[in-house]
């Protein structure tokens, strides 16, 4: 693949396909597993959000994936599956892992388990454990199929960037970047969570939650406490079982995202601020120049870094966010984002 040579020049031609999200086309799923397979980039949908992928066995495509995002390389990569025997080759399963991957794959959630070494160094960041997802996309199902190798896929935004959600976002960061970009229109029909997966240590006695996300930690919890009698725990500072993706800033626009807070059916502290957006759940009492409001939790995440990239776009200064409290279902997630976009 010539087009491949130049990539570090990152002025390669990223062709663009849209896919049919119920029936994909055999045709074009077969030109994208020959990207992956002779070691190229494929950006494509996931019920969470867009993935860049490659052949996550293959360590030189793995590369170009970090060098594309601009990506700490010591910042591990999760590898998508479609079948639980893909598993067995990639990771050690016990009991436990196995119950919790058929209870919640596939889906929203990511495992991180001891890794097998089949496993290149550069896809896991050097550790000794490997974080494996079975995406709930009929697209991703069957790219995976097609290219016939577990895809190691980060989000497909600039390092840094909010996720992206549709094919402008991926195109705005990813063009000339990557081999391709496919895309689907009413991709999972419109079901599509918005914020990335939940991810979980279980490769220790003691579960972890490292990134809370699209399967609610409370649904976790009731499942381990009930078969395995445990429940999910924050690392702490020290511990070497954290996610090294938690330590950088992330999800962020280029302008500032700042948080405000809605409780006793008041706004606290909110002020007129004409040259910035707003974001969240009720109505703000002051003026703003663009205002979203959102009528669900679930809403919110899936509009989240859209909004984000799009106040961005449309020259707006800041953005405020209304930082919900529930921290069911998706909020834990959407406040995770929302906060982490609001560092400084
Ligand atoms: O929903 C998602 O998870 C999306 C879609 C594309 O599947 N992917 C995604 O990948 O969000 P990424 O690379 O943006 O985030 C992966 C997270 C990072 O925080 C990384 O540090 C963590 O998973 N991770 C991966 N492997 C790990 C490991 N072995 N130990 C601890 N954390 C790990
Ligand atoms: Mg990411």
């Amino acid at each position: 693949m010539s087009e491949l040579k130049n990539f570090k020049n990152f002025k390669i031609k990223t062709l663009k396909y849209r896919i049919n999200y119920l029936e994909p086309e055999a045709k074009i799923l077969e030109q994208a597993a020959q990207i992956i397979n002779h070691g190229g980039l494929v950006a494509f949908p996931t019920e969470t959000v867009y993935g860049l992928g490659a052949d996550a066995l293959n360590a030189d495509a793995v590369k170009k994936i970090y060098e594309a995002k601009g990506r700490p390389s010591n910042n591990p990569l999760i590898l998508h599956i479609n079948n639980l025997n893909q598993a067995e080759d990639l990771v050690y399963l016990d009991d436990r892992a196995y119950s919790l991957m058929r209870e919640f794959w596939p889906g929203p959630i990511t495992f991180v388990l001891k890794a097998k070494s089949i496993i290149p160094l550069e896809t896991r960041g050097g550790l000794d454990t490997a974080a494996l997802r079975m995406p709930d996309n009929k697209i991703a199902y069957k790219l995976i199929e097609a290219a016939n190798t577990p895809i190691a896929a980060p989000s497909a935004n600039i390092s840094g960037r909010p996720s992206p959600t549709d094919f402008n976002a991926v195109s705005q960061d990813m063009d000339g970047r990557i081999d391709m970009i496919l895309y689907s229109d009413n991709n999972n029909l419109n079901k599509n969570i918005g914020i990335e997966s939940t991810v979980i240590d279980i490769s220790d006695e003691q579960p972890l939650l490292l990134r809370a996300g699209g399967t609610p930690k409370e649904l976790i919890d009731k499942f381990l406490l009930k078969n395995f009698n445990v429940k999910l725990e924050k690392p702490d500072e020290q511990s070497k079982r954290r996610s090294p993706g938690t330590r950088y800033r992330h999800y962020a626009p280029l302008i500032p995202v700042k948080i405000c807070y809605f409780k006793d059916n008041n706004f606290i502290d909110l002020k007129d601020n004409s040259e910035w957006g707003f974001i969240g759940l009720h109505e703000p009492n002051k003026i703003f120049k663009k205002v979203l409001i959102f009528k669900s939790l679930e809403s919110y995440a899936r509009e989240l870094f859209k909004s984000f990239r799009e106040f961005e776009a449309e020259g707006l200064q800041g953005i405020i966010a209304e930082l919900p409290d529930d921290e069911t279902g998706v909020g834990l997630g959407l406040r995770d984002r929302i906060l982490r976009a609001s560092a400084l």
